[in-house]
């Protein structure tokens, strides 16, 4: 029964995760971000050290605890999650994406607050680099795992995200949808692989959707 219990199929594996959501700041004390609570991604980096795996995880700001045993990063803007995850990859056979990773930041961040004179306030946002797309591009063995937050089509968005990254797997999440994605305990995702084939799964907690998201890096990436 023990062995059932502790079985360590992800021994001898690095797994690098990021979770959560990224800041970009707008002056000293505002942001931009947005409402990932990091819990999917904690989960999996739980599962993965509970599995016998190295695991590094990447973090933007959240509320949550280091997990034990897991060599955890903060770091805030996307930027830095970028130089971080690129530091890592190199070890890493197993790279998981989870963070929400913030599409545009502000191309001047004043130096002071923001003082509210005017009645309208332009920012001008320009475009962070997709880290996911680079390491698909970079990457050498690494299996890549993506999510795909989406409000809709969420089977066109995700097979489109998972071909233009070069991922051999990602996990859709349709947002918005009370059982699912940001903040929430549970998660209801669907699994789409490389092969064209799809796995939609039931509402559950999100430590059962980490245990079968590396079920499946195992069966079918690895
Ligand atoms: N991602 C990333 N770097 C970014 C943006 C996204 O690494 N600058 C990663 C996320 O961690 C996630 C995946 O890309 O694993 C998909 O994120 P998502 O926001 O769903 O897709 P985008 O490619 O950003 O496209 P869009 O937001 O326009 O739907
Ligand atoms: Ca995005």
């Amino acid at each position: 029964l023990t062995a059932l219990l502790t079985r360590k199929d992800l021994a001898g594996k690095t797994v690098l995760v990021t979770a959560g959501p990224t800041r970009e700041p707008i002056d000293p004390v505002r942001f931009i971000s947005n409402p990932s609570s990091g819990k999917m991604g904690y989960a999996l980096a739980r599962a993965a050290e509970y599995r016998g795996g190295d695991v590094v995880l990447v973090s933007g700001p959240t509320a949550l605890p280091d997990p034990a045993n897991v060599k955890t990063v903060r770091v805030r803007t996307a930027g830095e999650m970028a130089l971080a995850v690129f530091d890592h990859m190199g070890d890493a056979d197993i790279i998981i994406k989870s963070a929400a990773v913030g599409d545009y930041r502000a191309v001047e961040t004043a130096a002071h607050k923001i003082k509210k004179t005017a009645d309208q306030l332009v920012l001008t946002l320009i475009k962070n680099e997709d880290i996911l797309k680079s390491l698909g591009e970079r990457k050498t063995h690494q299996i890549l795992v993506g999510f795909a937050a989406e409000t809709r089509d969420l089977k066109e968005n995700a097979r489109e995200k998972l071909v233009r990254k070069n991922l051999d797997m990602i996990v859709g999440n349709l947002v918005g949808h009370p059982a699912s994605g940001f903040g929430s305990d549970t998660n209801r995702v669907t699994l789409f692989f490389r092969d064209g084939s799809c796995e939609p799964l039931a509402e559950m907690d999100k430590d059962a959707v980490a245990h079968i998201i590396l079920d499946r890096v195992r069966e079918r990436c690895l």
